[in-house]
């Protein structure tokens, strides 16, 4: 029995009200709240144990690399690394797949050569690699999906040849909500020498990843969408490869002898991590992962596939309202628009209803070009809403189209 009303009392900011309205938070795909331990954690961190890390000889010193190492150690085990090592910490995602596009490209890219991105990718996972291959002279092939939102894997054979250096896909689309065949995508790039670069930023959340076994060669994520604290990510790369790669960032921490003739690099994972890193809020995504940890992962999934499953049904009987991305296999992200309802007055109605949900591009500009629309409204559960919120959701959709056509 999943207990949803245990699990809200852990997360303070949704006891409040807004414009008189229970809040509603159904904006999760942007960014998920955090519970109250996470929340203590980095409060006691800042009142009694903050001091630079890898830097000083002193107690506060030693104990904070120790925690921010530990905190390596849990995400590694949260991605199925026994090398932790292979975690690098950036300040998110975005910064976590610039890295990998910069290094990887400067040592492996060149001209003539090729990147396959999908058609689903946020922005973060599309613009760093056209960065690269500017730079390199390479060219950028796209993975379509169809209108239902699954990816054209059959395609993916026509695209990959052997000067396809990097395959760069997502795990869970943020607006459609697709998860793709992964394992599929693996495979086929292995087989012509490409490395496979994975957004985990809504996959982690809502399904169990194992990097080993998935055998991705990169696998990028957020903590702020994983209960955890803002301004912190992190890149697992595959040891071998990081060390083959060339820094991104120079600076402090990320070398081992400095002179004006010559620099020798840290080994990994501090080559990667230039400046001082944010290490009070990795220690806090590491408490954010063991509160995940302590909870039952395939009972919360379940839970989260019931809200998906329930929205997308009550949602479906409202005339006009069109759902984009209905695969049988998706993360609860449901994305829609009303005929003859623009998109942010949607979301306007429901905010006054207490009700927030994302609108607009969702950072996915060519997923609205696929369709031919400016934006998209977009409910994203996460495990602490209930059915009650899917009725409160529904209700301001229905509102909003009363006043509205
Ligand atoms: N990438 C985040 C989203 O999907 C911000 O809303």
């Amino acid at each position: 029995m999943y207990e949803v009303e245990k699990i809200r009392a852990e997360f303070p900011i949704l006891e409040q009200r807004v414009y008189g309205k229970p809040l509603v938070y159904l904006d999760n795909g942007a960014t998920a709240q955090k519970p109250r331990r996470v929340i203590e954690r980095v409060a006691e961190l800042y009142r009694s144990e903050n001091a630079n890390i890898h830097r000083g000889v002193h107690y506060l010193s030693e104990r904070c690399t120790m925690l921010y190492e530990e905190a390596r150690a849990v995400v590694a085990e949260a991605l199925g690394t026994p090398d932790a090592g292979e975690v690098i910490f950036t300040a998110g995602a975005t910064a976590a797949i610039n890295t990998v596009a910069y290094s990887f490209s400067e040592r492996f890219l060149g001209e003539g050569d090729n990147v396959v991105v999908s058609e689903m990718e946020h922005h973060s996972n599309i613009v760093p690699w056209q960065m690269a291959c500017q730079r390199k002279g390479a060219s950028l092939r796209v993975l379509p999906f169809d209108d239902e939102g699954a990816l054209r894997l059959e395609l993916l054979d026509e695209l990959l040849d052997e000067r396809t250096k990097v395959v760069a896909i997502t795990q869970a689309s943020n607006t459609l909500g697709t998860m793709p065949n992964l394992s599929a995508v693996v495979a086929k790039a292995h087989a012509v020498g490409a490395v496979v670069v994975v957004d985990g930023c809504q996959g982690f959340v809502h399904s169990e990843v194992n990097v080993r076994e998935l055998d991705c060669d990169f696998y990028a994520f957020s903590s702020h969408k994983l209960y955890g604290p803002n301004g912190v990510g992190v890149l697992y790369g595959k040891r071998h490869l990081l060390e083959a790669m060339p820094p991104f960032l120079g600076g402090g921490d990320m070398v081992k002898k400095v002179t004006f003739d010559h620099t020798t690099y840290a080994d990994v994972p501090l080559k990667f991590e230039a400046g001082t890193a944010n290490y009070i809020d990795a220690i806090g995504l590491a408490e954010a992962i063991r509160f995940l940890r302590e909870l039952d992962r395939a009972e919360v999934l379940a839970h989260e596939k019931a809200l998906l499953d329930y929205a997308t049904e009550e949602l479906s009987k409202i005339e006009g309202l069109r759902i984009y991305g209905t695969t049988a296999d998706k993360c609860s992200i449901v994305s829609f628009n009303v005929e003859g309802v623009h998109n942010f007055d949607l979301g306007s109605v429901l905010d006054r209803s207490g009700v927030a949900i994302r609108t607009g591009a969702h950072c996915a500009d060519p997923v609205m070009a696929h369709y031919g629309v400016q934006g998209m409204a977009r409910a994203s559960f996460a495990l602490y809403n209930t059915f009650e919120e899917v009725d409160a959701l529904v209700a301001g959709v229905r509102k909003a189209v009363r006043m509205l056509k």
